[in-house]
């Protein structure tokens, strides 16, 4: 590998996954919270990118996964363009990692596992809800979670179907670390037909 694919004397690593693990085991050891929390964007049907954040729940080779419902805004814009980027910022570290690439459905079980492992009331909260459609009132939605509370009351409650799992296979990962002045350390991973291909960028 290169010399100028050292940050601050750390050789990159050839795996941008492994890059990315050593990173999020630095920024978990600080204690921030919500170190998982990142902004996925999606294009919608109209052609305007859009932005929320999402917790990424794991990550490995194949990809980094969110869960959401599909029935959402960007669940519908996900389902015309399976192409979606994630942004991690991690201020006490001064580090952004940008993620971009196609978009999967996670496997069923993969999906069923986490559920599984929530809280109950969010698990009902997620029958409850209906995703990002205009609601009349509060009011409105409590009622229907004290509804859906009743029906499951001693049950173990189902995942909705429309509540799913999303990979973002990367294409492009970007690592990026502050330094003093503006002269930040910025190193992109673009896959190629040969593997990763890693390259420093002005910043
Ligand atoms: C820190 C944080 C974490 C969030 N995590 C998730 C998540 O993992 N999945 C999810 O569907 N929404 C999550 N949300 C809510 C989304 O940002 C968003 O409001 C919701 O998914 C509806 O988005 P949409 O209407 O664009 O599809 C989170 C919000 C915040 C602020």
């Amino acid at each position: 590998m290169a010399k100028n694919q050292y940050l601050r004397g750390k050789m990159m690593e050839p795996s941008p996954t492994v890059q990315f693990e050593k990173w999020f085991q630095e920024i978990l050891l600080t204690g921030t919270p919500y170190p998982e929390a990142c902004c996925v964007s999606t294009l919608s049907p109209e052609g305007y990118p859009e932005g929320r954040m999402v917790l990424m729940k794991s990550f490995d080779e194949r990809g980094f996964v969110f869960f959401s419902n599909r029935d959402s805004v960007k669940g519908h814009s996900l389902e015309g363009c399976p192409r979606a980027s994630l942004t991690f910022y991690w201020q006490p570290l001064h580090r952004q990692v940008r993620i971009l690439g196609e978009v999967e459905l996670a496997a069923t079980e993969e999906a069923d596992a986490y559920f599984s492992s929530r809280p109950r009331t969010s698990q009902l909260g997620a029958w409850a809800s209906l995703q990002s459609r205009p609601m009349k009132n509060r009011g409105v939605f409590e009622e229907r979670l004290k509804k859906i509370t009743l029906k499951f009351k001693g049950k173990k409650v189902p995942r909705p179907p429309e509540w799913v799992g999303y990979r973002i296979i990367p294409r492009k990962i970007e690592f990026w670390q502050e330094r003093p002045n503006r002269l930040h350390d910025r190193f992109c991973y673009i896959q190629t037909s040969k593997g990763w291909k890693i390259q420093r960028l002005y910043p």
